[in-house]
């Protein structure tokens, strides 16, 4: 056994098919592997959160708490780790303390070891009550930080936000790299000085997007980091992580050998080598895009932006509008671009671009960014830019959930008895359409000998651009 093996979480059942499959596989395309998986020695196995919640009922017709407590079953020994979008949790909005607090609390019932809580601002306001809960009922709090790059985003600052991190009580500390833009020497260097900072494990999230996702991995193994996330190569590389295998195998006999069995690994790659297949997954996410590493814009953002010009009919200004999104975000105090920030920094310059004037049509996500409803915006905003777009509108700078009243017994009386239980209130509350429409699914009278409904096809782009209420797609 290695002096200090990387510990590694396997996103295969989470991160993996969301980024390439858009989050369409089945609790039944997992059940067959789960014990093989369960014997593996992972750190942890995402499995839940980020879009599998919405999609489970939206797409699949599956209780997204049934196939926790059934993956949970399955996999005694594993912790069980989950994405966690703050005050967010897996929906669109802010939620009030109460319903987050719940949440949390009934993830960990039914089954979820490890949270892994970030924000999009990387507002530490906005994962406190997240992170309080999960540590009350007894859970693994990872918090995490959001990678990206940007005047104000150096190795001081990701540093600080570790600290206060630490002194919030994360259990462990994730640099989430949602766009592969963390390249492998600042790795290396940011890993070094993190470990001399907090006294936690640091765990590290990247994608392989810009093909930089093994040298990523390893560059941080060399530099001490603890845990690093991989999936299993069916669904690994391109949107999602980096192999597992590749990594294990790398490791091998090195100071930093993981101890797991490559064989064992690659019986459960052989499961999931079918289910790949049945998923259809589009070779368009596989392709290394290096633009993100030129523009510093994720590659989803890119394709967005084709598509937005293309409704408009302006597809000519691509790359106006491609230069116009570092403007929009330094006018904005760089907000790092993920879900939703780089909806709303892309939508806005494309808008800026289509009309021939910046800031004069700001839809309203763009206003409640500049009036501080996301959170504590990380730079200087310009002012002229915010009195354009919002006029004399007041701007918020406490935490934006206290402006919110408890909201559950509301809902809880508004659901009524669509609801049979508190976590079915907790899916109305957060999916109240989607819920509704998968509870009155569920509870028809079976047809006799109904035709099968066809599923959607697993590479559906429909909904993949410009949809603010259906994130689905969305890269975490
Ligand atoms: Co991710």
């Amino acid at each position: 056994m290695a002096k200090n093996p990387l510990k590694i979480t396997d996103t295969i059942l989470r991160d993996a098919h969301q980024s390439q499959a858009a989050t369409r596989m089945k609790l039944e395309d997992m059940l067959p592997a789960l014990s093989l998986l369960d014997d593996m020695g992972y750190w942890s196995l995402e499995c839940w959160g980020g879009a599998t919640f919405d999609v489970c009922m939206r797409y699949l017709n599956e209780d997204p708490w049934e196939r926790l407590r059934t993956l949970k079953k399955a996999m005694p020994k594993t912790p069980l780790q989950m994405l966690l979008r703050g005050q967010n949790l897996l929906g669109y909005r802010h939620y009030a303390d109460d319903i987050v607090e719940e949440f949390v609390e009934k993830s960990i019932e039914n089954g979820i070891s490890v949270i892994r809580i970030f924000d999009a601002l990387n507002d530490p306001r906005n994962i406190e009550t997240a992170m309080k809960a999960c540590k009350k009922y007894g859970g693994h709090a990872e918090a995490c930080f959001s990678y990206t790059t940007s005047p104000v985003h150096n190795e001081e600052y990701f540093i600080n936000l570790a600290k206060t991190l630490e002194s919030m009580g994360a259990d462990t500390i994730c640099i989430k790299d949602m766009a592969n833009l963390l390249l492998p020497y600042d790795a290396y260097s940011l890993i070094k000085k993190l470990k001399e900072a907090v006294n936690v494990p640091i765990h590290l999230h990247t994608h392989n997007t810009t093909g930089t996702g093994d040298m990523v991995n390893l560059m941080a193994a060399q530099a001490g980091v603890d845990i690093v996330d991989c999936a299993l190569s069916p669904l690994a590389n391109g949107t999602s992580q980096p192999t597992t295998e590749s990594l294990v195998a790398t490791l091998q006999g090195t100071s930093r050998d993981t101890g797991m069995d490559l064989n064992k690994l690659s019986e459960a790659a052989a499961h999931f080598r079918g289910v790949a297949e049945k998923l259809e997954i589009n070779p368009k996410v596989l392709r290394v895009d290096t633009n993100t590493l030129l523009y510093q814009v994720p590659g989803g953002m890119l394709s967005n932006l084709v598509s937005q010009l293309k409704q408009a009919g302006k597809e000519d200004k691509y790359y106006e509008a491609l230069a116009e999104i570092p403007r929009v975000r330094e006018d904005f105090g760089y907000p790092p671009l993920v879900t939703p920030t780089s909806q709303i920094v892309g939508t806005q310059a494309v808008m800026n671009v289509i009309m021939g004037e910046r800031y004069k049509m700001v839809p309203k996500e763009s206003k409640g960014l500049l009036k501080g409803e996301y959170g504590q915006l990380p730079g200087t905003v310009n002012e002229e830019v915010r009195k354009k777009c919002i006029g004399d509108d007041t701007v918020i700078t406490c935490r934006p959930a206290d402006l919110l009243e408890p909201e559950l017994d509301k809902i809880r009386a508004e659901a009524g008895d669509k609801c049979k239980c508190e976590e079915d209130v907790l899916s109305y509350a957060l999916f109240p359409q989607v819920y509704t429409k998968f509870i009155e699914e569920k509870n028809k009278p079976a047809a006799p000998a109904a035709a099968p409904v066809a599923a959607p096809a697993a590479n559906d782009n429909s909904p993949r651009t410009l949809i603010v209420d259906d994130l689905t797609n969305a890269n975490f």
